[in-house]
């Protein structure tokens, strides 16, 4: 059995601060700047620097607008209190730093209230390319300038709002097991829309595909496989195929989808409430991702959970 050796630090898989968290059961924390140690500061310099000239060629204009409303720096890890400040003023959107990984409904809870669990652990230096659970540079440098800009944010509160939806329409059916069963496939299915939409994402512009995805921005590699490679089908946005597509964590993805406009985006979430509502979620394709009982569990007992005011 692997032990993990814990670091004083702040690097992801080993920080002795964030496990501690985890182990008290705290998903919400502060962000201990003190701690980013020189080679964490170091980690960023490097995962920044080297993605500068990838955002100018493959990254949609909001993204470039959004970095520099942000004024994220390249020379030192960002600290969330300042990215807050920033933030407030354009969308009112917030990034709270979490211990770790963060539950469906919770995560798509904290959208509606316009907060975004966000990781401050930084990846090692010796794994800078490919990093198994996310960290700060993917949160706050692929995600966070995307929250500037108002009709993204408009979509990410949407989202929030699909799944109080799906947790209003499970509670309702007296079966568990089938209830159980309705939630696991509206849930692979929300949480398919969102990856191939705000994860990997491409967008059209006057200067052909950009990415708009934080999965794909906060990528060395797959940015420019992604814009560039014959690999990659790269088709207009049908909801249907979304919902349908069974993820594939482990490698670069070989279909992505492509929208006009974050008008049309939002359109499409509002679909994707609707046809949760018409029961057109309830046997999606299985495969990933997959749901546990522990994730779909919060969905059907979720009385208490705090209803989001209207977009
Ligand atoms: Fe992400």
């Amino acid at each position: 059995m692997n032990t993990v050796e814990f670091t004083p630090d702040l690097t992801t898989g080993t920080s002795e601060y964030v496990m501690s968290q985890r182990v008290l059961n705290s998903r919400s924390i502060r962000q201990p700047y003190e701690l980013y140690s020189a080679e964490n500061q170091e980690a960023w310099r490097k995962l920044y620097s080297r993605m500068e000239p990838q955002w100018e060629r493959f990254a949609t204009e909001v993204f470039m607008e959004g970095r520099h409303k942000l004024d994220l720096r390249t020379d030192a890890v960002p600290r969330l209190s300042d990215v807050n400040l920033r933030l407030a003023k354009l969308t009112g959107f917030r990034a709270e730093p979490v211990s770790g990984y963060i539950p469906a409904l919770n995560f798509f809870d904290a959208l509606s209230r316009r907060e975004f669990p966000t990781t401050i652990t930084v990846r090692p230096m010796s794994s800078l390319d490919y990093t198994s659970e996310p960290d700060i540079f993917h949160d706050v440098a692929g995600h966070v300038p995307m929250h500037t800009h108002p009709d993204f944010a408009t979509v990410l509160r949407r989202f929030g709002a699909c799944a109080h939806t799906a947790a209003e329409l499970c509670a309702g059916i007296p079966n568990h097991r089938e209830a159980t069963r309705r939630v696991k496939s509206i849930v692979r299915g929300l949480a398919r829309a969102f990856w191939f939409t705000v994860e990997f994402g491409l967008m059209k512009s006057h200067d052909g595909l950009r990415a708009y995805g934080s999965g794909l921005l906060s990528s060395y590699g797959e940015l420019q496989h992604a814009l560039a490679s014959p690999m990659v089908h790269r088709a207009p946005f049908q909801l249907e195929w979304a919902l349908h597509t069974h993820i594939d964590y482990d490698r670069f993805q070989c279909l992505l989808f492509v929208i006009d406009s974050f008008d049309q985006l939002f359109t499409e979430v509002e679909r994707l409430e609707r046809w949760m509502k018409e029961g057109r979620l309830d046997n999606l394709t299985g495969g990933e991702p997959q749901i546990s009982d522990m994730e779909a569990e919060p969905f059907l007992s979720a009385a208490d959970l705090v209803l989001p005011h209207s977009a």
